[in-house]
């Protein structure tokens, strides 16, 4: 979820949507906004899209200069207009994004006294408890820290008291939260983007943190209330306009953007002259290091995949790789002597955080992959490695993957250098094999483009597809089939091309296409044997190769995808671009909303 508000001299309902829509990538199930005028809490809300909201608003203004919005990406109670944030309770207006834990039984007690629920929303819990506390006499400032004391979980959150207009209460303990400086007004936001067109003077609140916020400023007290300080920075986020350009949707933009992105994410890692690793990149030793944990959530994960192969064979560095939701909790044993690399497009996952975390109190040192330099990831970690893709704003996540996978390639090269298990020799071979990839990139996208969308008509037609894979083509038959299913809501899953006979060879008939990731690598005579399986079996198979394979391969397939032969260390990059084309076209046919596809969100800051 999207948290905004504003202690303005102005009327801020618009200017409060407008910073709406910059955290839309935090959910987009419903949103509302809230304000106090001539003395009185009032509110719009809107299920869906936040076109629905600024429609309501269109035709019933809200006027008043202090207010808080919200985006919503729904846990508890389904995305509907009473569920929809602000929740209002006697006075007490609140927007939240997070869980709270303990709502069930703080729910019961509150019903117990007698308190009617309108929602189904653990939300509702805090503004019901912050109202009977102002019942009992406390003001603001103390039924705040009483609430804090009371309720448990992740959450961010921004309270709006009717009888005092002139001042916004906030409070982070997990979830991002920033307050912002502008002249006469302040504001707070879930992140520096949302606030971007008011200042860029900004104090990011860390957990435990309950702020004040008023027209002249913000105090922050821990929640005994005690005053802490915070530091005040200069943001670089900008309030740029971020479109289409000439494309239907931004993740073709993005797609298409990657050969001039992953350039410039290169040039900040390796010299283009040299065709060497820069040696300063890194803080962390890679050469001293016993091991490398590599934590994430969704696609970043399988880019951590990808570089665990990486970092083994190029840098001989054992990686110790899991999804964060389970890294977390797993209890593994760790030493200060491995190092941990987080891998986050927006560097504020709860999850991953929450690895990073566990490493940190273990004594590893931390590397955060991030494509947002003020995260919160970015910013607990002893070494960022940005990715530098620039705003990824289409859900389904295309060209921070590549770049992604480009930082990681970097690093495992680095590693072995500093390990001394890539000669200079190697080196310079496999830095000029990717100062090389945007040129192949961008021919790629070019010839392959017809293909894949006549293709994916075929592949519209289906209910399943397998994608298969072996090496680190097995990492990419995964974010395939996400990228399918998140978008066109075909059933996909992508499987190591020698697991097939282990389960998923069951499924196989003419009903369930395969799709054979395979370039002419080490493991190409091996992802034969198996596609040959599948042909045994009357399954259909497309077949993504590069022109050494499609020569040696005599099966009949639906389709074949021939690709430029490439170095291994970028194969994985070059493929990445038909499976994101067929994904994006086969949701286009399909007329899903490819951008901001059902139930997902960009940024998941809840477990
Ligand atoms: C969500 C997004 C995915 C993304 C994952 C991790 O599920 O829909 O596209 O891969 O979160 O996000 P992060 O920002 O940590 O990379």
């Amino acid at each position: 979820c999207g948290i905004v508000g504003i202690v303005g001299t102005k009327p801020v309902a618009d200017r409060l949507v407008d910073a709406l829509r910059r955290l839309e990538y935090r959910g987009y199930d419903s949103a509302g906004v809230a304000t106090i005028h001539d003395g009185v809490m009032d509110r719009r809300r809107a299920e869906g899209k936040l076109f629905n909201l600024e429609k309501r608003l269109e035709s019933d203004p809200l006027p008043g200069t202090t207010g808080i919005a919200h985006t919503r990406w729904a846990t508890h109670g389904v995305p509907n207009e009473t569920n929809a944030h602000p929740h209002f309770v006697e006075g007490v207006a609140v927007v939240h994004n997070g869980i709270i834990e303990n709502f069930s039984e703080l729910r019961e007690e509150l019903k117990a006294e007698g308190k009617v629920f309108v929602s189904q929303t653990d939300t509702e819990v805090v503004a019901h408890l912050l109202a009977n506390y102002v019942r009992e006499g406390l003001d603001p400032r103390a039924a705040m820290l009483k609430m804090l004391n009371r309720v448990t979980g992740a959450y961010a959150l921004a309270v709006m008291f009717q009888n005092d207009p002139g001042t916004l209460m906030a409070a982070r303990s997990g979830p991002p939260l920033a307050v912002g400086y502008g002249k006469g007004e302040m504001f707070l936001g879930s992140d520096a983007i949302a606030l971007a067109p008011f200042t860029n003077e900004i104090t990011y609140l860390v957990d435990g943190d309950c702020a004040i916020v008023t027209h002249d400023g913000v105090t922050i007290l821990d929640f005994n209330g005690k005053e802490v300080s915070r530091p005040r920075q200069i943001s670089q986020a900008t309030a740029y306009v971020v479109d289409k350009g000439n494309h239907r949707h931004f993740m073709e933009k993005e797609i298409y953007e990657q050969p001039e992105v992953i350039s410039h994410a290169l040039s900040h890692y390796v010299d283009f002259a040299s065709h060497r690793v820069r040696p300063d990149i890194s803080s962390i030793d890679f050469g001293s290091v016993s091991g490398l944990a590599i934590s994430a959530c969704g696609t970043a994960y399988l880019a951590g995949l990808v570089g665990k192969y990486w970092f083994e064979r190029y840098a001989r560095l054992p990686v110790e790789i899991d999804v964060a939701s389970e890294f977390r909790y797993r209890e593994m044993p760790l030493s200060p002597s491995q190092a941990a690399l987080f891998i986050s497009q927006s560097g504020e996952t709860a999850d991953t955080l929450a690895s990073l975390r566990y490493c940190k109190d273990n004594g590893l040192k931390i590397g955060a992959v991030v494509n947002v330099k003020e995260s919160t990831i970015a910013r607990e970690s002893d070494a960022v490695f940005p990715i530098l893709a620039g705003p990824e704003i289409g859900v389904a996540s295309t060209k921070a993957f590549t770049c992604q996978l480009a930082v990681l390639a970097s690093l495992a090269i680095g590693a072995g250098v500093a390990r001394g298990t890539v000669s200079a020799k190697d080196e310079e071979d496999l830095v000029r094999h990717l100062v090389e990839m945007p040129r192949i990139m961008a021919n790629v996208l070019n010839i392959i483009q017809p293909q894949m969308e006549s293709l994916s008509r075929e592949i519209s037609k289906f209910k399943d597809v397998l994608y298969l894979g072996r090496g680190t083509s097995f990492p990419l038959a995964m974010e395939g089939a996400l990228k399918l299913k998140e978008i066109s809501y075909i059933h996909a899953e992508g499987y190591a091309a020698g697991e097939l006979k282990h389960g998923p060879i069951a499924l196989i008939d003419e009903n369930m296409p395969v799709i054979v990731i395979a370039p002419h690598d080490r493991f190409f005579d091996k992802t034969v044997s198996n596609m040959q399986e599948v042909a045994a079996r009357g399954g259909r198979i497309i077949f993504i190769t590069d022109e050494l394979g499609a020569a040696a391969s005599t099966l009949p397939t639906m389709a074949t995808i021939t690709l430029p032969v490439v170095d291994e260390i970028i194969a994985p990059i070059i493929f990445s671009l038909p499976i994101q084309l067929l994904a994006y076209h086969t949701a286009v046919f399909m007329g899903t909303d490819v951008d901001q596809p059902r139930n997902l969100a960009k940024s998941v800051t809840v477990e």
